[in-house]
């Protein structure tokens, strides 16, 4: 067969009517898990494009390539008050996320048995779009990110993913060896599946390829979608990051940021961070952002996913909080992450305040954290007063002298304009992991 674009979309859809994607049972809720949310709440990538708060109740979010709608009901969880619309090729796919949204009770949600090509069809413009797991079947991805570009608002943002080329390079040698035995040459289903493990089982254990892309647990019967995924998987691909940015060039669009970011971190690379070799020191910090990522990619290539927020070209210089003055901090009204402003935050904030124990962060949100994130009682105490909603600086300064009135260190009487210091350095660390949110008013 000729794999011209129809012929492409045909297998995609046939692969996906066969297994729909992903096998997530239907009362299955992500309410409790509060990375996931983070990274499918729109505060976040337009905080970090923006440094502005918005509120997701009204705005229109696309699921491009919603598959079954796992992802979907959790930008529904995740963004209060907006409106969710699915598209995917494959109508099993659809009928399966319409469902799976009813049973949750989400009433403002549409399916549409409908391609990224054609999404100009429905007619409709959106603030975000989440286009997970799907660029990749692309045969060039910037005509996929063209496509939702198409119907994104002027301020809109485009998540979207690519396979990685170089983690993913065992995978693909996996679909090449089953390529040359001919089990591409029809959509793979039962019968393929069972060659496959019956062929990985068969390897002598330490060839190359079985070692590095095979474990027991695919030999069982519940594998198949794992199998269809890595093995058999019509259409995937794997991009380097510079491939990535030419994708978002081509397409006129503006990287705003890798999803999990703090876990692309060039500089967590090295031993000592503070101590790196005089060539790097001068050079790494004035890289840009897509040299620091090839060169992380290069050197550590982890991650599954090269997974991407970008945006239209915007007009408006970014305004860093590291380069404020105190009346831009005067101007200040805090937020808490909404993923922090929990039932479950708040009891956490109210236990260890009574325990008179530091929280660690992480355990109530891991994403945007690296490593533990521990605060003290000061601190919970502001992070409680968030919990009712934004404050303005100057209230959590007033806050701040309450229960500091004396400097720790002399037990001199604290001035505002020490107490207002030191919430500024503070408040500005937390600012790096998007516990609080800072915007100018
Ligand atoms: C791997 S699944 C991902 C599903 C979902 N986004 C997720 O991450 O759970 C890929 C989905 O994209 C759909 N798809 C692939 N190409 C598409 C296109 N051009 N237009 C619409 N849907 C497409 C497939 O039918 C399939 O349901």
């Amino acid at each position: 067969m000729n794999d011209t674009p129809a012929s492409i979309s045909d297998k995609i859809r046939q692969q996906f009517d066969f297994g729909p994607y992903p096998r997530v049972p239907i009362d299955k809720s992500p309410k409790e898990d509060a990375n996931l949310l983070f990274i499918h709440n729109l505060v976040t990538p337009y905080y970090l494009q923006n440094q502005k708060v918005i509120n997701t109740e009204g705005k229109t979010i696309l699921d491009a390539g919603c598959g079954t709608g796992y992802k979907s009901l959790v930008l529904a969880e995740a963004n209060p008050g907006a409106t969710i619309v699915g598209v995917d090729l494959s109508a099993e796919s659809v009928n399966l996320a319409k469902a799976r949204l009813q049973h949750h009770g989400f009433e403002n949600a549409q399916f549409h048995v409908v391609s990224i090509e054609d999404l100009p069809s429905l007619g409709m413009e959106f603030d975000y779009i989440n286009c997970d797991e799907v660029l990749y079947l692309f045969p060039n991805p910037a005509d996929g990110l063209s496509a939702l570009k198409s119907v994104l608002k002027p301020k809109g943002i485009i998540r979207s993913n690519l396979h990685s080329a170089w983690q993913r390079a065992s995978y693909f040698r996996a679909q090449n060896v089953f390529q040359v035995m001919g089990l591409f040459d029809n959509n793979p289903e039962e019968l393929e599946i069972t060659l496959v493990q019956d062929i990985m089982k068969a390897l002598k254990p330490g060839v190359d390829l079985k070692t590095r892309t095979w474990n027991p647990a695919m030999e069982k019967e519940d594998a198949q979608e794992s199998i269809l995924m890595n093995f058999l998987f019509q259409g995937d691909r794997g991009f380097k990051v510079p491939e990535m940015f030419a994708a978002m060039r081509e397409a006129g669009l503006e990287f705003v940021s890798m999803v999990n970011w703090r876990h692309w971190d060039i500089f967590s690379l090295f031993a000592d961070p503070d101590d790196l070799p005089v060539f790097l020191a001068l050079s790494l910090p004035e890289a840009s952002p897509e040299e620091q990522l090839t060169l992380f990619e290069l050197l550590h290539p982890v991650h599954r996913l090269l997974d991407f927020w970008c945006t239209l070209p915007s007009q408006e210089d970014a305004f860093p909080i590291a380069d404020w003055d105190v009346e831009d901090w005067q101007k200040a009204q805090v937020h808490l992450h909404p993923q922090l402003r929990t039932p479950k935050a708040q009891a956490a904030f109210i236990e260890s305040l009574q325990e008179q124990k530091p929280l660690d962060l992480t355990t109530l949100l891991k994403a945007p954290a690296s490593s533990s994130y521990f605060v003290n009682s000061s601190v919970l105490s502001l992070l409680l007063m968030l919990i009712d909603g934004p404050q303005p600086f100057q209230t959590l300064v007033e806050h701040w002298l309450l229960i500091h009135p004396k400097s720790l260190i002399g037990l001199e009487p604290m001035t505002t304009d020490e107490a207002a210091a030191e919430l500024m350095k503070l408040l500005s660390r937390m600012e790096v992991f998007l516990y609080v949110l800072i915007e100018v008013h």
